[in-house]
């Protein structure tokens, strides 16, 4: 078993990863006497599919647990759900002693997160992430929340899991549009943080879109390692977290402007290009090497362009209202080599015009 760690002093944790993982949580989870009783929660595709290994795990190590389900898909991510889960724990009896398991993807992570940071003020809660999104990224670092009318997640916590356990095996019933979800989240750390990961996924694309499980859990420790450093040195975001926002200025304008019908990772991929056209035309990063992410990009599958039907007026409007803008400047991670970025607003409006023309 790989494990990696995640030094946040007395909120630490480990992150785990295994091939068939699942089958050994339960007795991991009594080891470390995190509670004597659990409550799952998962959304009905996930709980369909994995509800019966997790629980059997647990019940198996002697530890209560019961399963709490609610509709899969974004829509879900609302203080309505977190409601009616409280709802039901209270009515189950939980209490400060017990914990919560977040079954699935980065929105029942997200969700869980955020119940366990608010329920009876806090009860402990682990990650057991089912997307490859949420294996990379989203069941790392205690971003917990949930969404509003006016934004995505613009209302949550940070709280950090007690425990993160992969099981890569997860990723075979997952479908090809959710897999490149990550994978655009996978090319970002390559490009922010280390070149060797870049030329390790120029080289095995086929593997990991084949879905062979040591490249893919290869790929999964090495993004967890980079995210485990990041948020260890940085866990509020004040400013080295930032670099995980690459590609995501510009991204999110495109996402949230395509209505939210555009895939997160295609809205991703295409943020990134077009950090990589600010660079260049700052002169900070080379045609060459702009050239190579974008190639990468598409040989994944995923988009390059903004989507013809986008407006650049209207993507300025949306990148005015990012949380990443302030005072009036949008904050952008712009590449200075594959493997290094810069955080800068020093970006004129002239070049976001030509960059957001469509
Ligand atoms: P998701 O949780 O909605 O999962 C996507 C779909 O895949 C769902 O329909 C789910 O039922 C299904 N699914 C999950 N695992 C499966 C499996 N193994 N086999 C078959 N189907 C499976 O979405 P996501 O892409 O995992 O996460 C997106 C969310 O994560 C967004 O809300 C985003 O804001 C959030 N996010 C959070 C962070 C963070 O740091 N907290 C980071 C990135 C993204
Ligand atoms: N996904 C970005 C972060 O966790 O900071």
């Amino acid at each position: 078993m790989k494990q990696l760690h995640v030094g946040l002093g007395e909120r630490s944790y480990p992150i785990l990863i295994e091939n068939g993982l699942m089958a050994e949580i339960g007795k991991d989870l009594k080891v470390r006497g995190i509670a004597k009783r659990f409550i799952v929660i998962a959304d009905t595709t996930v709980a369909e599919l994995y509800g019966d290994a997790v629980l059997a795990s647990l019940a198996q190590a002697g530890l209560p647990t019961d399963l709490i389900t609610f509709p899969a898909g974004e829509a879900s991510k609302t203080l309505a759900t977190v409601a009616g889960l409280a709802s039901r724990l209270a009515q189950a009896g939980l209490d400060r002693k017990d914990a919560l398991i977040a079954l699935g993807g980065g929105v029942t992570g997200d969700i869980t997160g955020f119940l366990a940071a608010s329920y009876m003020r806090g009860i402990p809660f682990v990650q057991i992430p089912t997307t490859l999104l949420a294996q990379v990224d989203s069941s790392v670092g205690g971003k917990t929340g949930v969404d509003i009318p006016e934004g995505k997640n613009l209302v949550g916590a940070f709280y950090q899991p007690r425990a993160v356990y992969i099981d890569s095996q997860v990723l075979r019933t997952l479908p090809k549009a959710e897999l490149l979800n990550g994978i655009a989240e996978v090319i970002k750390y390559g490009v922010i943080y280390d070149s060797d990961f870049f030329c390790f996924l120029e080289n095995h694309r086929t593997a990991i879109l084949s879905l062979e499980l040591p490249v893919l859990e290869q790929v999964i420790e090495t993004c967890c390692s980079i995210k485990a450093k990041v948020v260890a040195e940085d866990e509020r975001e004040a400013n080295l977290r930032r670099i995980l926002n690459f590609g995501h200025t510009i991204g999110h304008a495109v996402e949230a402007d395509s209505g939210y019908h555009l895939a997160h990772g295609s809205a991703v991929a295409i943020g990134m290009v077009a950090a990589c056209r600010l660079a260049v035309a700052k002169g900070m990063f080379s045609v060459a090497e702009a050239e190579r992410l974008t190639d990468l990009i598409a040989a994944f599958g995923l988009p390059t362009k903004i989507p013809s039907t986008s407006s650049r007026d209207r993507l300025k409007a949306y990148l005015l209202t990012d949380k990443k803008t302030v005072a009036g400047r949008p904050f952008f991670v712009l590449p200075t080599a594959i493997g290094q970025v810069e955080i800068t607003a020093d970006v004129n409006d002239s070049l976001i015009d030509q960059v957001l023309t469509v």
